[in-house]
């Protein structure tokens, strides 16, 4: 017997509670809790269990299917895993729907793919593959918002793949609310998790992006699904970064790159160099690191402002970098090193819009800061990279070796790095100072300083 229990969910942030309140006790969004039912049945058998020693069939089942992006498969952990559900976050505009076309015509080479599009007509979809090149023997597109419908008809065809696009623009019958409203998403979410489970067709979800960068409906639709992937760019910049952020089936934090072109978007194999596209003439606050982001050595341009504060408190603004970091390395700048910049506006960026999570940063931020102050330009050819301790020790960061190599093969011609990182062995073409403090870095740079002022 079914009992119905009422409950309110919340529709800014999807929370469940018992009593209706004017504020959502768990977001503090005011008017924001809607009555739904939640049908407690008591279940009719005990679930079956199954036994992780013998269960190399199941594992086995789980194929994965190949998006014909090799940089898309990477992220994914190698491939799209059947009966999983990924969700794939981005601005609009910046080619989730591109590269999905591409991918649901690639695999609708060989397996059933359906394409359904809430968003734009079947004729545009069409226009867009036929510019694009694009054709798929089981490719079926379908411009439709209803749920059930287009999970019928996956069903039908056996699809291998459904690409939902967006997921903010379909609807089921059962949530009662309009399309986009957080029950409805959720309802919509979880009636197509049980429906990859249930099939084993790998499903691909569009999601919105709203202005402070979530998917929309505060990651609640993130804790449902099996992978999230962040699409992100620079403004004006052709190039594309993929971020899985969640993964059930691979490596977190993997990031894939893309160019756009104006004919879809194209991988790109070797991401090393992509976004070191420097004025020739050294500038003072400009400096190479080479990051780990993502699995891959990447040479990235880190560029620092400091500028005489004109009034009320010193601002600190970090673009791709995390902001209580970079207040951490200024005090241990002005504790350590002398780098005073407590009467300084400070700004620093990471160029390309790509966003490091590591510490490897800390060092070259630094010494960015520093030479913005001392308005002296960093030699073009020096990378540094390193970690920073409250003490104003130089620590050391994984995979030192490889981002020396890399940086090496890229044409730099030195490199700070901590002593700890320091190679055995030389490496062609590199001039490696090894540095333990803050201070001894700072004094190594200025010596190598591109213009003494
Ligand atoms: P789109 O995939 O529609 O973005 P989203 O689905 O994330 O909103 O991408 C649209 C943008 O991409 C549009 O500004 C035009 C550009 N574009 C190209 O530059 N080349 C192409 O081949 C295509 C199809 C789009
Ligand atoms: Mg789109």
């Amino acid at each position: 017997m079914a009992r119905l229990n009422p409950v309110f969910v919340c529709s800014a942030c999807g929370g469940e509670t018992l009593k209706w309140q004017g504020q959502c006790p768990l977001c503090g969004e005011w008017n924001s809790l809607e009555q739904r039912s939640a049908a407690r049945a008591r279940p009719a058998a005990a679930a079956a269990a199954v036994t992780l020693a013998t269960q190399p069939a199941a594992a086995a089942g789980r194929e994965r299917l190949l998006s014909g992006q090799g940089e898309l498969d990477r992220v994914l952990g190698g491939g799209l895993v059947a009966g999983s559900v990924t969700l794939l976050g981005g601005e609009p505009g910046i080619g989730k729907s591109t590269l999905l076309l591409q991918v649901a015509a690639h695999v609708g080479a060989s397996h059933p793919v359906i394409y359904a599009s809430g968003e734009e007509s079947v004729a545009q979809v069409q226009l867009r593959s036929q510019r694009l090149g694009l054709s798929g023997a089981h490719l079926g597109l379908v411009c439709e918002t209803d749920l059930a419908a287009i999970l019928a008809l996956a069903a039908e065809r056996h699809a291998a793949l459904l690409v939902i696009d967006s997921i903010q623009t379909v609807q089921s019958g059962t949530a009662g609310t309009l399309a986009g409203a957080v029950s409805q998403l959720r309802e919509c979410t979880q009636e197509l998790v049980r429906f990859a489970k249930a099939s084993g067709c790998a499903v691909i979800l569009v999601g919105h992006v709203t202005k402070e960068g979530t998917i929309a409906g505060p990651r609640l639709l993130e804790h449902l699904v099996d992978t999230v992937l962040y699409f992100q760019s620079e403004a004006g910049s052709r190039y594309r970064i993929v971020r899985a952020t969640k993964n059930r089936f691979g490596a977190a934090n993997e990031l894939g790159f893309f160019a756009m072109s104006g004919t879809g978007l194209k991988e790109v194999k070797n991401p090393a160099a992509i976004f070191l596209a420097r004025a020739p003439e050294a500038a003072p606050g400009s400096i190479v690191t080479v990051t780990r982001e993502g699995g891959r050595p990447l040479l990235i341009e880190l560029q620092a402002l400091v500028d005489r504060m004109r009034f009320g408190a010193p601002r600190r603004v970090a673009q791709g970098l995390d902001a209580n970091r970079l207040a951490m390395l200024l005090a241990a700048a002005n504790r350590h090193a002398g780098v005073t910049l407590q009467e300084h506006d400070v700004f620093v960026n990471v160029v390309g819009g790509i966003e490091i999570t590591e510490t490897a940063w800390d060092l070259p931020v630094l010494l960015a800061l520093a030479s913005s102050l001392a308005d002296r330009a960093i030699a073009p050819q020096l990378i540094a990279f390193g970690e920073i301790g409250l003490t104003g020790e130089v620590r050391p960061v994984p995979y030192g070796d490889e981002r020396l190599k890399e940086a090496a093969a890229q044409g730099f011609r030195s490199a700070i790095v901590p002593k700890d990182n320091a190679p055995r062995r030389p490496v062609a073409g590199l001039a490696v100072t090894g540095v333990g403090r803050i201070s001894e870095a700072l004094d190594a740079v200025l010596r190598q300083a591109a213009t003494p002022a």
